[in-house]
């Protein structure tokens, strides 16, 4: 399954801010290509990204597709209550296996933002709402360097046992490597199951294709991607953009994968996202 980014990882670190209506166009355009999971925006301090400060309009005035869920990220108590009054379908609460970057981030230690998520869990409960979990720098610290596979498995087991029903392993900079996946997944694998870990791979080096079929030999069958390729961390420095939606579209259409994308639509929308950056 594709997990569609572009609202949210690729208008998070966009120079140019998008206007309201053409973040609800870009969700609504994503919706009638076959996806049928997109992470349309982000229930974060709008001081913090700036490019997202209108999630709660975006969330709220989206025409919705049915058989289509839409996803948003929240970081603590009050994200989770914007995200219920906007009538997100899903969230996603974002932790690290860095110390660091999580520090600049979201101003707090691992430790702490699993404090902040214990307020996040109940209220999604109460409202059958499911809740998905991010670990970033799964493989490298901006600011750390390389991360230890146990530290990074650690955090990724934790979101599962807090109540997350998948967890995506975010490659945030881009570095990761074939071995250094399989490094880590050989690790995890053993501990969970392959259907509650998704994959994040940021394009920077050119690897991220690459990463997501090593994960594919270890049963992973959920990636995040945006089309047109956009996204990265504005705290992350050097982050490039998520694997492009296309590229992933195109390689598992050539291994004869039926990804349900109408590949016209999707090639339409890379179109035009890539026009806004010039
Ligand atoms: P803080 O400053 O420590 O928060 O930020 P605070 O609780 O002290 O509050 C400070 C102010 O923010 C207050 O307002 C709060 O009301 C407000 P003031 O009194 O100053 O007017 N505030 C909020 N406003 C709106 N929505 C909220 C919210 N929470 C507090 N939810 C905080 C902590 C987490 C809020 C901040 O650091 C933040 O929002 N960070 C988000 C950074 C971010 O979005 N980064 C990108 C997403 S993560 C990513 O891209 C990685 C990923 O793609 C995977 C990968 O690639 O690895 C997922
Ligand atoms: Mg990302």
């Amino acid at each position: 399954m594709i997990k569609e980014m572009s609202p949210r990882d690729g208008l998070q670190n966009e120079p140019a801010i998008l206007a309201t209506e053409q973040k609800i166009a870009l969700i609504e355009a994503l919706a009638e290509t076959g996806l049928s999971y997109i992470e349309a925006t982000a229930f974060v301090s709008p001081k913090a990204i700036p490019q997202l400060a209108d999630a709660d309009e975006v969330m709220k005035k989206i025409k919705k597709k049915k058989g289509v869920t839409y996803a948003a990220l929240v970081p603590n108590r009050k994200g989770m209550e914007r995200a219920i009054s906007s009538g997100a379908d899903e969230v996603a609460v974002f932790t690290a296996a860095s110390e660091t970057f999580n520090q600049k981030n979201i101003r707090a230690s691992i430790e702490e933002s699993f404090q902040r998520f214990s307020d996040v869990f109940p209220l999604a409960r109460d409202r059958g709402m499911k809740v998905r979990g991010y670990v970033s720098t799964a493989f490298v610290c901006p600011y750390e360097g390389e991360v230890d596979p146990i530290k990074a498995s650690e955090v990724i087991l934790r979101l599962l046992d807090v109540g997350c029903y998948e967890v995506s392993i975010g490659d945030t900079i881009g570095k990761a490597t074939p071995e250094s996946v399989s490094r880590l997944l050989d690790r995890i694998v053993k501990e969970t199951t392959a259907d509650r870990l998704a994959g994040h791979f940021h394009d920077t080096y050119g690897n991220a294709l690459s990463n997501v079929l090593k994960a594919m030999e270890f049963g992973i069958q959920t990636f995040d991607t945006s089309v047109g390729g956009l996204g990265g961390c504005p705290y992350a420095p050097g982050a490039g953009g998520n694997l492009a939606t296309e590229k992933l579209m195109d390689a598992l259409h050539a291994q004869g994968l039926n990804t349900g994308l109408q590949t016209g639509k999707i090639r339409e929308i890379s179109k035009m996202v890539r026009a806004w950056r010039t």
